[in-house]
């Protein structure tokens, strides 16, 4: 089947109720963390995409037990010292930053090499942010260039403690390093730029010897050796990074509502909420509620008459990271100019996402002014396009391939893109649910 959607009309109107696919980070985490726990861990609603199928397969490679039935699924951990090492193992991390650099953490005790692999887009990324500090603990690493995958890990029975101030807001390097530190011999302390905080919670349902204390923009992480997880039942709730195509599709869409159903609102996840909610969208939480440590909401959401300009405040950059080529989508309908700044962590994404995301919005005919780690972009109300658009070569990029469909449906033109399969990545069922609010 070709690997391309065509797409020649705008959305009509919709009022209606979704849901979208379970969260990523957490379903990652969640497979990590019960592959280290005692005993038989349970959940529901687990993300069936790649990255996840790969944490899994990644993970059955060591050794553990895992019976998947759609979202339900099985994982027969052995303890936290109960992955079985063997000489000559080679993990795939496909497209998953979070996997390969997550699982580094934990492999940090092998005494054999393993082999991290990955598919074009991830071996283009940096690994040497989580290799270095993980170097420190006495963890060995062969990378390619220094920097990229293939890489080879070979860990330590000896792990000793580190300070290490993680500077980029990355939540994958800081949880590989909470992942070590548990690990290790004595007491780790990180000092973390704050992003999204998902291990951390999950450490406290725990109840593992792991202390966060907030100090501005930091969040400083005690980090003790850890000698039992417990098993964890969890129903993973939706994620707000796939239901945030839904609510920039609704916010320019006209006369349109849209609830999106049962959706992790963790703070460090909401940055797409505030910034909307800036540029005059309107959006409510219903149903606020916890769920072991994490919050969830249903998210309601309006179409908006009009889209007021952002100079986006660099403090929400973390959390909404993953959104930003979906908030330049509505920065491309304001009146007037927005501009985004210290935002060179989204070339480090799947493709170079600051770059894309001005590649798109010209390609609609929009003004940007891109540098390495800002955009400007000239609004205008009264988009309407109406060319033809070809969108190619984004290294499958997933969140290129969607925000590119939601630009074809609140804009108009005639598009062809690309590499539909990469909704795999994240968000198998996508267009599903565009052609279901169809109908
Ligand atoms: C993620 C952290 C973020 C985010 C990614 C998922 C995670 O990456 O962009 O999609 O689950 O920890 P960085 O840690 O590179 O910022």
């Amino acid at each position: 089947m070709a690997d391309y959607i065509i797409l020649k009309n705008k959305f009509p109107s919709f009022d209606r109720k979704i849901f979208v696919a379970g969260d990523k980070s957490l379903s990652i985490r969640w497979v990590l963390f019960a592959s280290i726990g005692n005993g038989v861990s349970e959940a529901k609603n687990l993300l069936m995409s790649e990255d996840v199928k790969a944490t899994i397969r990644a993970v059955k490679k060591l050794g553990i037990k895992i019976y998947l039935d759609k979202g339900n699924c099985k994982v027969y951990g052995k303890g936290i010292d109960g992955y079985k090492y063997r000489k000559n193992i080679t993990l795939n991390a496909s497209n998953s930053g979070t996997l390969g650099r997550l699982i580094l953490g934990l492999l940090s005790n092998t005494p054999y090499p393993i082999k991290i692999i990955g598919d074009k887009s991830l071996s283009k990324r940096d690994f040497k942010r989580v290799t270095d500090p993980l170097e420190k603990f006495g963890v060995k690493f062969k990378l390619k260039n220094y920097k990229y995958l293939p890489l080879s890990i070979k860990g330590s029975s000896n792990l000793k403690p580190i300070k290490y101030f993680e500077k980029k807001g990355s939540a994958q390097c800081k949880s590989a390093l909470i992942f070590a530190g548990m690990r290790s011999r004595g007491t780790t302390y990180i000092k973390a730029k704050k992003s999204r905080n998902h291990t951390e919670l999950l450490c406290k349902y725990l109840k593992l010897p792991i202390k966060v204390n907030s100090k501005g923009k930091y969040d400083l992480i005690k980090i003790k050796k850890v000698n039992k997880i417990d098993s964890l039942k969890y129903n993973i709730p939706s994620d707000i990074s796939s239901g945030a195509f839904f609510m920039v599709l609704t916010a320019l869409s006209n006369n349109s509502n849209l609830i999106i159903k049962n959706v992790n609102i963790n703070p460090s996840r909401t940055g797409i909420i505030t910034i909307l909610k800036k540029m005059g969208v309107k959006i409510i939480l219903q149903n606020v509620r916890n769920y072991k440590g994490e919050k969830s909401a249903d998210i309601k959401i309006q179409s908006a008459n009009k889209i007021i300009p952002i100079n986006c405040p660099t403090s929400l950059n973390t959390s909404a990271i993953d959104e930003f080529l979906l908030i330049f989508l509505v920065a491309a309908r304001a009146n007037g100019v927005s501009y985004f700044k210290n935002l060179e962590e989204l070339n480090q994404k799947e493709s170079p996402r600051l770059l894309w995301g001005a590649k798109i919005l010209n390609q609609i005919g929009i003004k940007t002014i891109v540098t390495k780690k800002s955009i400007k972009i000239y609004g205008n109300p009264d988009l309407i396009v109406k060319k033809k658009i070809t969108i190619k070569n984004f290294l499958k990029d997933h969140r290129v391939f969607m925000t590119c469909v939601i630009a074809a449906l609140s804009f108009g033109g005639k598009w062809k893109i690309y590499d539909k399969n990469s909704i795999n990545t994240s968000f198998p069922n996508f267009l599903n649910i565009i052609n279901s609010l169809k109908n």
